[in-house]
């Protein structure tokens, strides 16, 4: 893939950014002056979505390949010479009930949403020691709060919260920053390849803000956190969610009779 020199700015990888709130990041922290290193294992896409980016390199991996994410953060070293963010983003969905949730399904879920999000930033703790830098994972409200047919998608979400706090709990005394976004519904192509319209709907009900997010919106979160306007928070998850983690009952009732 092309390669154009960075100049001294600021370094940020992120997975998954071949579309959707990965690419909407990319673009964010490109405006805002960054250096963008857009990772995906989806290498027409990434081609085609990496050509926008003037200080910009697209890799192609496999987050839950150890040996690729290993190279990965090697050819992104000799690069840009420096790793000040990781966005680790790259997930799939899979909704299925419990008892046909088989090991494999499983297995391919948890690859990539947990085990991709340990991989990479394992395989970056050295060069985000030197820049004393941050990383923020990607989680879903799915993680935060049960609903059907997410057994493996929900699991590795709440996994991912856990492994943020590990990671910032550990990597705090190196100066480094570890902390969560869980999205609510985006209508990106992971989320409308198991968003049914009974499921759109349901979350209208269920949001108080009343819609979908959009990606930028959740960009803007990311990018928040990344940067050194997050300098004193580490271990967090922010829902960025329209309300969704906050309500409880009632709320659809409470609108209809509002327009009563
Ligand atoms: N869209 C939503 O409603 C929503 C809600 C909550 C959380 N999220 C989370 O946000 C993140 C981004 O999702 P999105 O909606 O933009 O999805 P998307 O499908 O549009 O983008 C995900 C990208 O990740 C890449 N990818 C998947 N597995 C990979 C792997 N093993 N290695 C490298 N790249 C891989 C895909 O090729 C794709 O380009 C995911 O972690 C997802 O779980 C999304």
């Amino acid at each position: 893939m092309e390669t154009k020199t960075p100049s001294a700015r600021k370094t940020v990888i992120i997975t998954g950014a071949a579309r959707g709130i990965g690419l909407a990041t990319a673009h964010l922290m490109h405006e805002a002056s960054w250096n963008i290193v857009l990772v995906d294992w989806d290498a027409e896409a990434l081609e085609k979505s990496a050509k926008a980016f003037e200080n910009g390199i697209g890799l192609v991996c496999d987050v839950s390949e150890p040996k690729a994410v290993q190279g990965m953060i090697a050819d992104a070293l000799s690069w840009a010479g420096q790793i000040d963010a990781l966005v680790n983003n790259a997930g799939i969905a899979d909704f299925g009930p419990i008892e046909e949730t088989d090991f494999e399904r499983w297995r391919k879920v948890m690859a990539t949403n947990l085990d991709g999000v340990f991989l990479v930033a394992q395989a970056a703790i050295p060069a985000l020691k030197a820049t004393r830098g941050a990383i923020v994972n990607i989680a879903s409200i799915s993680g935060l709060r049960a609903s059907t047919l997410r057994v493996a998608y929900g699991t590795s979400k709440a996994g991912v919260m856990q492994l943020t706090q590990q990671q910032a709990v550990e990597l705090g005394e190196f100066g480094i920053r570890v902390n969560c976004i869980a999205p609510g519904p985006v209508r990106t192509k992971l989320a409308m390849a198991v968003h049914t319209q009974d499921i759109i709907d349901a979350y209208h009900d269920a949001i108080p803000l009343n819609r979908y997010g959009q990606e930028r919106e959740i960009a803007e979160a990311i990018f928040f956190l990344a940067s050194e306007r997050a300098s004193y928070i580490t271990g967090q998850v922010l829902a960025a969610d329209g309300g969704f983690e906050a309500t409880g009952v009632g709320l659809p009732a409470l609108r209809d009779k509002a327009q009563s």
